[in-house]
């Protein structure tokens, strides 16, 4: 297992398994699985609606001694309609008790998008807030209390730009130490992986498989599917291992942690045998040729009209 090392000197284990999208009913047996395997690393979230069923697996976990709490890295995330400052500690408890836990690993904004407190996903523009109306700040200080208290043992961001991740760096007390991004060979953003590289921040990135099994209203039509992509076939075939396997493989090479989804027995534990594939120069070369700043997950879901998100990625 590789571990990255944060500014607070706390180990984020580098192949975690993603539960976004895990049916309910099934992410609660793809968890244990995962920790037989030798996950050290589960990634959760308030709005994937299912931390209720992980909770129950990691309580299971721990009283089976199949992983102990202060080896295993549990990571949620606050939900866009809970960035009000009286909102952030109330959304991280109830996350604490759907999890059954003490305290987080790491807890992340999830957004920098608001919603009104009351709403789940905006269906008209008037349930959004304005960064103006709930600044990115006030909700960090919080995430920092948060810290203080003992809730969680790091913080951090997911989905901030560069520019996103300046603004915080100069008003917080306490730095972010991730940000979680989309990231796969075809979005290679590699000037946020430097900004991140120059500031101590680890990036994780998410949908690394491409995330197939969104639902039809997120996908476009003709998306690329990278685990049939031929560059990354051919290098599959010089490992004699899986496509998947090279696209963990490829961010373990440039020091990123990464959450595969699974709730399949098979490839939950094929995921994280992408340890033992180590690319060459030549084939990461190949692989970076694969680069197109292509997004699975765009943000255009936030940019309804009338809505105050525009260009959430500032690109
Ligand atoms: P399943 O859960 O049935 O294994 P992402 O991590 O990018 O969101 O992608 C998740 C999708 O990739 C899911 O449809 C998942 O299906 C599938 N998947 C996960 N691991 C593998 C693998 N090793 N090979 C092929 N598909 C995989």
């Amino acid at each position: 297992m590789k571990f990255y090392t944060l500014k607070n000197d706390t180990k984020l284990p580098a192949i975690g398994l993603g539960t976004w999208k895990s049916d309910p009913g099934k992410v609660g047996e793809a968890v244990i699985e995962a920790i037989k395997a030798g996950y050290r690393h589960i990634d959760c979230a308030a709005v994937y609606g299912n931390e209720a069923e992980i909770g129950e697996a990691l309580k299971t976990a721990f009283a089976q001694g199949l992983v102990k709490r202060e080896d295993l890295w549990v990571t949620s995330k606050l939900w866009n309609n809970a960035h009000e400052s009286d909102k952030v500690i109330p959304a991280l408890q109830k996350t604490l008790t759907d999890l059954q836990l003490d305290y987080l690993d790491l807890y992340l904004i999830h957004w920098p998008v608001a919603f009104k407190a009351d709403v789940d996903f905006p269906s008209k523009a008037d349930e959004f807030l304005s960064l103006e109306e709930v600044p990115i700040i006030e909700t960090w200080k919080k995430m920092e209390e948060a810290h203080e208290n003992g809730l969680v043992r790091s913080i951090g961001v997911s989905n901030f730009s560069i520019e996103k991740l300046k603004d915080l760096l100069v008003d917080a007390n306490l730095q972010p130490e991730v940000n979680q991004v989309e990231l796969h060979p075809l979005l290679q953003q590699d000037d946020l992986l430097e900004f991140c590289d120059n500031n101590s921040i680890i990036l994780t990135g998410y949908s690394p498989l491409g995330s197939g099994d969104r639902s039809q209203r997120l996908k476009k039509e003709d998306e690329p599917n990278m685990l049939e992509n031929e560059v990354v076939t051919k290098i599959a075939k010089n490992h004699d291992c899986t496509p998947a396997q090279v696209l963990i493989a490829w961010h373990i090479s440039r020091g990123t942690a990464v959450i595969p989804k699974s709730t399949n027995p098979k490839r939950i534990k094929e995921n994280i045998e992408s340890y033992e594939v180590e690319l060459t120069d030549k084939e990461l070369a190949e692989l970076k040729t694969l680069d197109e700043h292509y997004r699975y997950v765009d943000g255009k879901f936030f940019e309804m009209e009338g809505s105050p998100y525009h260009n959430i990625y500032d690109e």
